[in-house]
């Protein structure tokens, strides 16, 4: 059976584009066709300076969004980082497979670091190898596909390079993965400024659409997003981004695609109100089951109970072979 692997980082409250670009999928297809496991990466989000309380908070409100959304844990396996120690041991020979100047070239990493730069900060260490914990995320569990959004790919690819590199140095270990990216709403733009990403760390709310957000909310946001002069509504990427992403957001909530939304409208207010009814319509369902959850916080300590103890059992013979496979020593 094919191996799922995924994670979300709990950096800040989860949005439309969380949603659209991976969750979504990992509810709807991968925890229905394949053996899946949803991990709530915490020990990212201690990357970039943070607040301990703020990261706890964050990491329980994720799990709770992943069962609201759907994530069911008799078909899937949800979990948290750091309850499984064989992603922090799997990371450090993986260090010493990877190269200093790989990690320099992610464009994640130089946009971070400018930003912790530009706001007079320090870079952590942790956000230079970040790329290493992930692609030890990823291969500890002999992942075969890994769905994310488009932000993602280029470190999946550094993924492959590095099991491919360990495999050749020191013994096949590692399966290969691949990412794999929804048809539509692979990049959820920010609405306020459609060239940059609708991202949770971001934390400016005007132009991100959060999951929990009222519905009067989303409407504002929706009917504020800037578009452009033009006045006919068509499809048009690079062009139009500001309506290319509306109406890739209504064509990812209606089950659509946005070209064929092209010329279908006559105005740009009625597209946005049409995009602010289906992602309202979308998210009801996932706010109601939310606050349920919310009132019983024993299951989803026990599902991450349970979650971690299946994927430790999975990961450590992988994480084990590859110690043995490096050079250590095995403790008898
Ligand atoms: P994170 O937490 O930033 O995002 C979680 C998932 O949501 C997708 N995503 C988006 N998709 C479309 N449009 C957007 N605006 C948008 N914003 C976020 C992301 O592509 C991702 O799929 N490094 C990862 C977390 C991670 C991980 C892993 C993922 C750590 N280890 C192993 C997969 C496998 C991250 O920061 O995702």
């Amino acid at each position: 059976m094919t191996r799922v692997f995924s994670g979300i980082k709990p950096t800040g409250h989860l949005t439309l584009g969380n949603y659209l670009g991976a969750m979504r999928r990992w509810v709807q297809v991968d925890q229905h066709r394949a053996d899946a496991l949803f991990c709530i990466v915490d020990l990212h989000a201690l990357t970039v300076e943070h607040d301990p309380a703020r990261v706890r908070r964050l990491s329980r409100q994720a799990a709770t969004l992943l069962l609201a959304a759907g994530l069911d844990p008799t078909l899937c396996t949800v979990f948290v980082q750091s309850h499984v120690d064989e992603h922090a041991r799997l990371s450090y020979l993986l260090e010493c497979v990877a190269t200093d100047g790989e990690m320099r070239r992610m464009i994640q990493y130089k946009e971070k670091a400018a930003r912790e730069r530009e706001r007079g900060g320090s870079v952590r260490l942790s956000l230079l190898t970040y790329p290493v914990l992930m692609a030890a995320d990823i291969l500890a569990y002999g992942t075969d596909e890994v769905p994310v959004g488009d932000d993602q790919t280029q470190h999946v690819e550094l993924t492959r390079d590095l099991a491919v590199r360990f495999n050749q140095r020191y013994g096949t270990t590692f399966v290969v993965p691949r990412a794999t990216h929804p048809a539509v709403a692979a990049r959820v733009m920010n609405l306020q400024d459609p060239t940059s990403k609708m991202g949770k760390s971001e934390d400016v709310g005007p132009g991100i659409v959060y999951l929990l957000d009222e519905p009067d909310v989303v409407r504002k946001k929706i009917m504020r997003a800037v578009t452009d002069s033009g006045r006919d509504v068509v499809y048009d990427r690079e062009g139009r981004p500001g309506l290319a992403n509306l109406l890739e957001i209504l064509a990812a909530c209606t089950g659509g695609n946005p070209e064929d939304l092209s010329g279908v409208y006559e105005s740009y207010g009625s597209l946005k109100k049409d995009t602010a009814d289906a992602v309202v319509e979308v998210l009801r369902p996932v706010q109601e089951r939310h606050r349920e959850l919310c009132a019983d916080a024993g299951y989803v300590e026990g599902v991450l109970r349970n979650g971690a103890e299946r994927a430790r059992a999975m990961a450590r013979p992988t994480v084990d072979a590859a110690y043995r496979a490096i050079g250590l020593l095995p403790a008898s």
